[in-house]
């Protein structure tokens, strides 16, 4: 029980761990579940339709859909297809007759697969492989795809751009072996690309912002801290000052009254405080004397 527990934990905060680093899932042990599931899915496909692929309950959440495609028709229509806008003049390589394009809207999973180091996906993780049609399972590897003409283009749908309206929104493209790019968007919500891969909508982390707040906070409570010593100073200094106080003038009291008793020794009637002034008084006589 407490065993379980324990993994559970740790399957529970390991992606965060990984964060920055490399994801934990692997894009490509993903890709290929994907590619492998919605072949054996997708049995005597007719050309040109689309076929929604249901994933296993464990991947709920993302949305595979696969779709055959004959290389004449593509080169010269082109197809929309899911989220991307492809136009003709697109050439797949090796030249085969037919072949399959997998698409992949990863959903809430976008951020388990893939990470942007200090930006913020603002938009789900979608891509698409094209693959040899005869799907002889050892046999399904990728084909390229060379654009001659427009780039293809990726419409994300729902742009979700949450704390800073103004943000530079950025379109990134995963390619192979964890290649990352970066282009300017278009109406916010379009991307070209030239290749195959996956693509998203990031915004970069406002760090500035952060640490201005955080210092400011410091000054804030610096300043608190500062002020609490400070009427803490003042407050021990009177309290010294009062004890010094009450102690010196119980002292001069003690002596005045010791003068005092002297005074009335040597003076007599005079009531004067203090018995040095008494004393000096004849030296000052007798200096304006002469
Ligand atoms: C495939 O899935 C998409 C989104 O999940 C949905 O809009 C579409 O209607 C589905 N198509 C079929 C043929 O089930
Ligand atoms: C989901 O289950 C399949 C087997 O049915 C397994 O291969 C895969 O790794 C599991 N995925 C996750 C994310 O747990
Ligand atoms: C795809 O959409 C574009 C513009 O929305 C359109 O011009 C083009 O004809 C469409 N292509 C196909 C094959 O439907
Ligand atoms: C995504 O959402 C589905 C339900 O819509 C859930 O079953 C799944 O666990 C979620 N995946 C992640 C990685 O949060
Ligand atoms: C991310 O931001 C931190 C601090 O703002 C910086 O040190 C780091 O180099 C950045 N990482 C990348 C990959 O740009
Ligand atoms: C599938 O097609 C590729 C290239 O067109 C070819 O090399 C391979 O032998 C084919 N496999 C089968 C099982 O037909
Ligand atoms: C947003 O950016 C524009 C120019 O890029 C600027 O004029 C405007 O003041 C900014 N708005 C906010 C709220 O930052
Ligand atoms: C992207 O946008 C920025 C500012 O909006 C601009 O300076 C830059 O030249 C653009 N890059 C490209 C490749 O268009």
């Amino acid at each position: 029980m407490f065993l379980k527990a324990m993994v559970m934990f740790y399957v529970a905060i390991s992606p965060c761990i990984c964060q920055g680093e490399k994801n934990i899932y692997e894009t490509d042990s993903l890709d290929s579940f994907i590619r492998d599931y919605s072949f054996k899915k997708m049995v005597q496909p007719r050309t040109g339709t689309m076929y929604n692929v249901s994933l296993p309950a464990n991947f709920s959440g993302i949305d595979v859909s696969i779709v055959r495609l004959r290389s004449g028709s593509f080169w010269k229509r082109g197809v929309n297809h899911s989220f991307f806008k492809m136009p003709p003049r697109i050439l797949p390589w090796p030249n085969v007759i037919r072949f399959d394009i997998v698409y992949q809207n990863l959903g809430n999973w976008s951020s388990t697969y893939f990470n942007v180091p200090n930006h913020t996906f603002v938009a789900p993780v979608v891509g698409f492989s094209a693959y040899y049609a005869n799907s002889s399972e050892a046999e399904n590897e990728k084909i390229s795809l060379t654009v001659m003409g427009d780039p293809i283009q990726v419409h994300f749908p729902n742009v979700e751009v949450q704390e800073s309206r103004n943000a530079t929104l950025k379109c990134v493209r995963f390619g192979n072996d964890g290649l990352v790019e970066f282009s300017n968007t278009s109406n916010r919500n379009i991307c070209f690309s030239h290749s195959q891969g996956h693509f998203s909508i990031v915004v970069p982390h406002q760090e500035r912002k952060k640490t201005k707040t955080r210092r400011w906070k410091w000054w804030v409570i610096g300043f608190a801290i500062g002020v609490v010593a400070l009427v803490l100073l003042v407050l021990i200094v009177v309290i010294v000052y009062k004890v010094l106080k009450t102690n010196m003038k119980r002292k001069m009291e003690k002596e005045s009254e010791r003068s005092e008793a002297l005074g009335s020794i040597w003076i007599g009637v005079s009531k004067m405080p203090s018995g040095a002034y008494i004393r000096t008084e004849p030296v000052l006589e007798h200096s304006f004397v002469p």
